[in-house]
């Protein structure tokens, strides 16, 4: 249980430089009538590094302490935060980001496939910062590791 914490932890920096390097790489070939296998494969990574951090999440959430289903769960801070919000929020943003870059692969022109994966990466990297449970956002027991 304290590895996989300590994973389900670490990884979110990877997820989040994963994500903002697509997001920057989209912003670089905004105006390029380029998609190359090297943005493909940025934008793919990202993805599965999220999807890696869900299963994770899926499997803490069914061993967590945190995680109860009880009279308090709505009024207490950290049982409310992980059983509803935190994982609310995350699979929203893991499907923003997932059927955005479906869509963005269906684009016929690259510019297009670019703004594409701006917009739902972007979002979806923006819905992800503010569910991680920050020390200086929330105070829900979890630190920077
Ligand atoms: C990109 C997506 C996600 C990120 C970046 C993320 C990040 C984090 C972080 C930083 C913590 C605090 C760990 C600590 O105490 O040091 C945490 C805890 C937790 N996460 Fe996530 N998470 C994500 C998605 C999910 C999802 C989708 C679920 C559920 C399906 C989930 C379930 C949990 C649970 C249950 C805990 C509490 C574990 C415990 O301390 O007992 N997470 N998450």
């Amino acid at each position: 249980m304290k590895g996989l914490i300590a994973a389900h932890s670490g990884l979110r920096y990877i997820v989040l430089a994963l994500l903002v390097i697509a997001i920057f790489n989209a912003i670089a070939n905004l105006k390029s009538n380029k998609y190359e296998k090297k943005d493909k494969m940025i934008n793919l990574f990202a993805m599965i590094f999220i999807h890696i951090q869900l299963l994770l999440g899926l499997v803490l959430y069914f061993i967590s302490p945190k995680v109860q289903f009880v009279k308090e769960t709505m009024s207490e801070p950290i049982l409310r935060f992980y059983t509803v919000e935190h994982i609310l929020l995350m699979v929203i943003a893991i499907i923003f980001i997932t059927l955005g870059r479906k869509k963005a692969e269906k684009q016929a022109e690259p510019a297009k496939r670019h703004k594409m994966i701006l917009r739902y990466y972007g979002l979806g990297l923006l819905i992800i910062f503010i569910a991680i449970p920050w020390p200086f956002i929330y105070n829900v027991g979890a630190g920077y590791f």
